[in-house]
This record gives structure tokens, C-alpha cells and sequence, in this order.
């Protein structure tokens, strides 16, 4: 038998991969943390999620690393991270998901819908102030697989949407910015932002005070990016001025969100547990499928991840 597949994540149990890639390759050494890693050194692919820093370095034939994110900063995060091939998953249902998660507080915002709830309670019938689709402009951080998708969705919509990425991209409908000398520009014409950039040491602390005070006031924040791109401290005070009139955060600088942080019990956060993208193994095991046939015939594998750039 080929050499052994380990699945590292404490937050689901491999199972469901187990059976899809059992069905695929026919049968396989599956292991597990759950259930024991047993001889490391037979293991010759690692699917991980989060993994404890070190311990993909123990594995001595390791030959393949697969993000079971599409984000890849909690492998780089590894000052050990061996110096095998680096892939992660590229999941069109994760993409679905994130979308609808942007569009779900994109559209939450802009009808009100928080304002209709309140006048519920209160037994109130008052139609609050029309703000037409035009003149919400929207937009996204980052333009990867996960940023064209919304900001086409959006755009769909009517809301005009622009995206800002490190390097020039084009995406049909919405306008494109890129690189630092672009980004208050792209800020000054946005009231919803979304944030998808991948954590890297260029974007980390990017969501802070320069940034809240280049967007419009009143601007609304949707965070599905990573914790570690909000200055916390500096998105409370742009919240406590009325700079930014809400937030929806579903990631954080620290997971799960510690039960004494300020977002929690804040009128203007709300707040999901990493919940917008979950990586589905229906969707997202063909990508690994075809990357472990590739790496045991020896062909190029696809969704290589660069260290260097962080995705
Ligand atoms: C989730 O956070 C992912 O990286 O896919």
C-alpha cells in the first residue's frame, strides 16, 4: 500500500474524508490524531487544519501538505513547516458559503433589517429612510477565488462594487483597484467592505485606524477574512465614534473569542464562530483527490500554495 494519509484537525474527525478518498484511491492507511498517528514515518500526505506547530516536522517521508483551508496562514504560521509541496483546497461550495455569508450582512445593512427588528418589539410601524442600490457602493478586500465571487454577486445585484488585491485583477462588472497607493481611493468609495485578503505579514493589522477613518462615516465592516487583519482596539473606537456603524465578524485574533472581549457584549458587533466557509468534503476532496493521484504518478500538482506570498 502507498504511503499513509494523516488528517490533523481538532475540529472534525476525518471520517467523512476517510470514506470520499476510499471511494477514490481505493483502500487507504487513514490516520488520525483521534485515533493515533501510530509509525510516523510512513506518513506521505498530511491534510491539516491548524496543525500544532512541529508536528508535521516529526513526519520524515512527508511529501505533500494540504490546507483543509483555502487559507493557508495557519500552516506558514509553523516556523517548522517542513519544505515539502504546499497545496490547499480550492472548494466551490466553500466559495458559495462565503458569498452568502457577504451577501447575507451586505443585504442585513443595507435594508435595515436590525432598525425592522427593534420596531417589532416596540409594536412600531415605521418604514425607515430609502437608500437606493446605486448609492451603496460595496467593497471587497481581496480578489482570490472567494473576493471575484462575491463582488460578481453584488454586482449582480446592482450595488456598484469595486475590489482591492495586491496585484491587478480583472473581474467583469466591478471595478478594480490595486497596491497601497490605490487603497484610500478604493476606501472612499465604499459603505459596506468586505474583507476576504489572506493573512500575510503585508496584510496583517491592514483593518486599522488609518484605514476606518479613509472609509465614509457610517461605513459597515464584514470580516471573513482573519482576526489578525483587525487592529481590535482600533475597530472598537471607530465603532464608539459612529466612524463605522456596525461589524460582522466571524474571524478573530483569537479562537475561539475569549469570553471577557469587549465584541461580545458590543450593540454594533455581531458576531459568528468562523462559521462563513466550512470546508465540505463533497466539494472540496476532487482538488485533493487529483493532487494525491499527482503526487503518487509524479505529475505537477495543482493549487500550489507559495510561502512566499502567503497563498
Ligand atoms: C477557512 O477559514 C479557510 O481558510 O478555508
Amino acid at each position: 500500500m502507498a504511503g499513509a494519509i494523516a488528517y490533523i484537525s481538532r475540529d472534525t474527525d476525518g471520517v467523512a474524508w476517510n470514506k470520499i478518498l476510499t471511494e477514490a484511491l481505493g483502500p487507504l492507511d487513514f490516520r488520525t490524531i483521534a485515533n493515533g498517528l501510530g509509525k510516523t514515518d510512513d506518513i506521505e500526505v498530511a491534510l491539516a487544519w491548524k496543525p500544532e506547530p512541529g508536528l508535521l516536522a516529526t513526519f520524515k517521508n512527508l511529501r505533500m501538505i494540504v490546507s483543509l483551508g483555502m487559507g493557508v496562514d495557519h500552516l506558514l504560521a509553523d516556523d517548522k513547516l517542513p519544505h515539502v509541496a504546499i497545496t490547499r483546497i480550492m472548494d466551490d461550495g466553500l466559495v458559495g458559503q462565503m458569498s452568502e455569508y457577504a451577501l447575507y450582512w451586505g443585504l442585513w445593512h443595507h435594508r435595515d433589517i436590525e432598525r425592522y427588528a427593534a420596531s417589532q418589539r416596540a409594536k412600531k410601524w415605521k418604514p425607515e429612510e430609502f437608500v437606493d442600490t446605486i448609492d451603496r457602493r460595496i467593497g471587497i478586500m481581496g480578489l482570490g477565488s472567494i473576493g471575484q465571487d462575491t463582488s460578481r454577486k453584488f454586482a449582480a445585484l446592482g450595488f456598484p462594487t469595486a475590489g482591492w488585491s495586491r496585484t491587478a485583477k480583472t473581474v467583469p462588472g466591478v471595478e478594480t483597484f490595486h497596491g497601497r497607493d490605490s487603497l484610500a481611493m478604493f476606501l472612499g468609495r465604499t459603505n459596506i467592505l468586505v474583507n476576504v485578503l489572506p493573512l500575510t505579514r503585508e496584510t496583517r493589522g491592514l483593518l486599522d485606524k488609518t484605514l476606518f477613518a479613509a472609509l465614509p462615516k457610517g461605513s459597515f465592516v464584514i470580516n471573513m477574512g482573519r482576526g489578525g487583519h483587525v487592529v481590535d482596539e482600533d475597530l472598537l473606537a471607530a465603532l464608539n465614534s459612529g466612524q463605522i456603524s456596525g461589524a460582522a465578524l466571524d474571524v478573530f485574533n483569537v479562537e475561539p473569542l475569549p469570553p471577557n472581549h469587549p465584541y461580545w457584549a458590543h450593540p454594533k458587533v455581531h458576531i459568528t464562530p468562523h462559521m462563513a466557509g466550512y470546508t465540505n468534503p463533497r466539494t472540496a476532496s476532487p482538488g485533493v483527490i487529483e493532487n494525491i493521484k499527482r503526487l503518487r504518478s509524479g505529475r505537477e500538482l495543482i493549487h500550489r500554495v507559495d510561502p512566499k506570498t502567503g497563498y
